[in-house]
């Protein structure tokens, strides 16, 4: 077999059509080739296709967050057998895109699956999990700095964080992880129904969005902290999250902001930084950060200190992932990660 199904985006802002006649690559040196069983969908999939943001190249295939079998391995890769079971973060290109039956990756970045998760939980956790990861680990510029080394024993006992945007699917991992790295109270932004499972997952604390507008969030954060705010993570993105982030922490202290176009000269004042993260491990800067994420994170996920998202399974394989992108981008998703499965295309 040398031919597989792939949902192309066949030109900037066109439709996506499932397409059954695309080559299944051999995995060069370094590399390992997967049989994609679950793939998860993120907002920048849409974004790209109404946007025409991120790719160079069209047809393209989209989707990043890929768990699956080892079906065939590069030159030179050790650790791995054909029919391992892993998770990895694909990559805006066809070759190591996840919404097609088979992709490629580099083995030094791809992770095994715990056995208590199954691949559409697995496929929750790479691209959100290593944004979270990045931003508050990493040292700066790139991150918050918080742990580069990934050192399990650094502890922030004590301190306080906000999170705007805790039922995002980063959001939920930046909870864990202030939990993780030993914060004291952790507070989340979001709304009323989310509240027991993010308080399940590590928030102390959450301030429910219909009862307090995003301008007063500063205001009741401050109130509910044990100690000053060094830290007030945007995992929503837009200008009032942003402000009320900045109104939360004191000077000096840092906003990690998902949203791409944020320029950390420009927002950056008042001695508090504002930056933004371009989480990928295919980034050169990242690549040895995230080398030692992927080390680290399958242990992290068996032992339970990293929950994976909740999981909606999409029908109908590549050709049920534009219905889920629509529902993406009409904001119709709530605190649940979409996640479809390639090979039950028809
Ligand atoms: N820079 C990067 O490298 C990078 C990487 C990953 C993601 N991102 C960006 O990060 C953002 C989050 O991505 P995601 O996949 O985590 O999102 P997601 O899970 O799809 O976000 C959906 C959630 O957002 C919540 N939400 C929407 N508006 C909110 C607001 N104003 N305040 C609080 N919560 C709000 C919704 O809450 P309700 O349930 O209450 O409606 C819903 O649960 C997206 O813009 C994405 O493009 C950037």
């Amino acid at each position: 077999m040398s031919q597989q199904k792939a949902l192309m985006l066949e030109k900037a802002k066109g439709p996506l059509v499932v397409s059954a006649a695309q080559p299944i690559l051999k995995p060069g040196p370094g590399q390992l080739s997967v049989k994609v069983i679950a793939v998860a969908l993120n907002p920048v999939d849409w974004k790209i296709q109404a946007w025409d943001v991120l790719l160079k190249e069209y047809p393209a295939i989209l989707g990043l967050d890929i768990a699956g079998d080892v079906e065939e391995i590069g030159e030179g890769v050790e650790g791995f057998s054909r029919g391992d079971k892993v998770f990895c973060q694909g990559f805006f290109g066809n070759e190591m895109a996840g919404f097609q039956q088979y992709t490629l990756i580099p083995a030094d970045i791809v992770g095994k699956i715990p056995s208590n998760i199954d691949y559409a939980q697995a496929a929750t956790i790479p691209g959100a999990f290593t944004t979270a990861a990045i931003s508050l680990f990493k040292a700066q510029p790139e991150g918050a700095g918080l742990n580069p080394t990934f050192d399990l024993d650094i502890k922030f006992a004590g301190r306080s964080a906000v999170i705007v945007g805790g039922s995002t699917s980063v959001g939920q991992y930046v909870i864990q992880l202030f939990k993780l790295l030993g914060y004291s109270t952790i507070i989340a932004y979001a709304s009323a129904h989310h509240t027991d499972y993010l308080k399940s997952i590590g928030a102390t604390h959450v301030i429910e969005r219909g009862e307090v507008p995003v301008g007063s969030l500063a205001e009741a954060a401050k109130k509910i902290a044990n100690a000053p705010i060094e830290i007030a993570y945007n995992a929503v993105g837009d200008k009032d999250s942003q402000a009320a982030c900045i109104d939360a922490i004191i000077e000096g202290g840092q906003v990690p902001d998902v949203n791409p176009e944020v320029v950390e000269n420009e927002d950056s004042k008042n001695g508090k930084r504002v930056f933004t993260i371009f989480a990928t491990p295919h980034h050169p800067p990242h690549r040895e950060f995230c080398r030692i994420l992927w080390k680290t994170l399958p242990n992290l996920v068996q032992k339970g200190v990293i929950v994976p998202n909740r999981v909606e399974k999409l029908p109908n394989g590549l050709a049920g992932i534009d219905q889920g992108l629509q529902k993406l981008k009409a904001n119709k998703v709530s605190g649940v990660k979409l996640v479809a499965f390639p090979q039950e295309t028809a």
